[in-house]
């Protein structure tokens, strides 16, 4: 019987190191040790031999067993090296990499970004004020006295308590920085002050309680209505990259004199009349005008010493034409479907 273990192992051997495929590998793997080879019947009659017999031909039967395997696994590791396909494998390191996936500014900071790197290459400043802020400020300096009627204009959010005995409200407009300006420098100065401001009204499509506004002031000894309309060019033309023209219309505001509306001529048609300016060749902007004296006198400046022109209108509104977006607010409404569009 040994020698017939021996013998097997001989062949099996000489068989396993000649096997060109795994499939080969595994047909003798199931000849020399499946459950109807030779190797497994003696195995079977091992229990009849006698005790001293059963012992050594037992061990015998096993270190084959054990040499038979690893001869099997050591072929098949070398025959699955040899089939391996590298080619498949292969990894292209100049593919371009996955973009990741990455947020990005409100578009709204992007078009505050713009203006103020418009305005700073023309030397302006930004400068900033609190969105909280004195009934001093946002109306008394302005020239809007107690119960006259331009208080009306910019609903409030008046808050509860006082500072320095003083009422105080939500902002309601981005000029009640100028006086503040005004106080801590003196002129010639150019600014631009980008904000948030708040108005207690209902909202729709072109009304938010929350917004931006842009307000610019010029100060110096002669400043003019012209300095204002070349500014005002200068700036549209370059935030639209193209040639725009700047119309003005009488208004009235408490801390301009004389004040304007002012227009630019219709960014989609040039000036012809189209459906987004509604055939008039303009779009109204905003409110301008030279600064009334009687701002410079709040800040504690002498009458007539200075003059200066001022505008303010809302970001919202520059973004919504630059954008060709027709409700104020998505912007606030948190919605990515908007954001990620930007
Ligand atoms: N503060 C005004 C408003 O909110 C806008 C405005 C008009 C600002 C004329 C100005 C200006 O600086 O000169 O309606």
């Amino acid at each position: 019987m040994k020698e017939k273990i021996e013998q097997i192992k001989k062949q099996a051997l000489a068989e396993i190191i000649e096997a060109t495929s795994v499939e080969i590998a595994e047909e003798l793997r199931i000849k020399y040790l499946g459950r109807k080879s030779d190797f497994t019947n003696i195995l079977k009659s091992l229990k009849d031999l006698t005790g001293e017999e059963r012992k050594t031909v037992g061990q015998l039967a096993n270190t084959v067993k054990a040499e038979i395997e690893s001869a099997f696994t050591q072929k098949e590791k070398e025959l699955k090296e040899k089939s391996f396909d590298f080619a498949a494998e292969k990894i292209d390191v100049t593919i371009p990499a996955k973009k990741m996936k990455r947020g990005h500014l409100h578009p709204l900071t992007k078009i505050q970004n713009e203006l103020e790197d418009i305005f700073t290459s023309m030397g302006f400043e930004v400068a900033d004020g609190p969105e909280v802020e004195t009934e001093f400020y946002n109306f008394d300096a302005l020239n809007m006295p107690k119960n006259h009627p331009a208080r009306d204009m910019q609903d409030t959010f008046w808050l509860k308590g006082l500072h320095a005995n003083e009422r105080v409200a939500m902002r309601t407009q981005t000029s009640a920085v100028q006086v503040r300006y005004m106080e801590k420098h003196v002129p010639p100065y150019r600014i631009i002050v980008p904000g948030r401001i708040f108005r207690n009204e209902a909202t729709d499509s072109t009304h938010e309680h929350t917004f931006h506004q842009f307000e610019a002031l010029v100060v110096d000894k002669n400043i003019n209505v012209g300095n204002f309309k070349f500014i005002a060019q200068e700036f549209f033309s370059r935030f639209f990259k193209k040639d725009v023209k700047v119309r003005l219309r009488p208004s009235y505001f408490p801390f301009t004199e004389p004040s304007f509306e002012f227009d630019i001529s219709c960014t989609m048609c040039g000036g012809k009349g189209c459906s987004g300016c509604k055939n008039a060749g303009w779009l109204e902007i905003g409110g301008a005008g030279m600064v009334n004296q009687f701002v410079f006198e709040s800040a504690g400046y002498k009458r007539n010493e200075y003059q200066g022109f001022a505008w303010g209108f809302g970001i919202e509104r520059l973004a919504m034409m630059k954008y060709k977006i027709n409700d104020i607010r998505l912007f606030h409404s948190g919605d990515v479907r908007f954001t990620s569009q930007f």
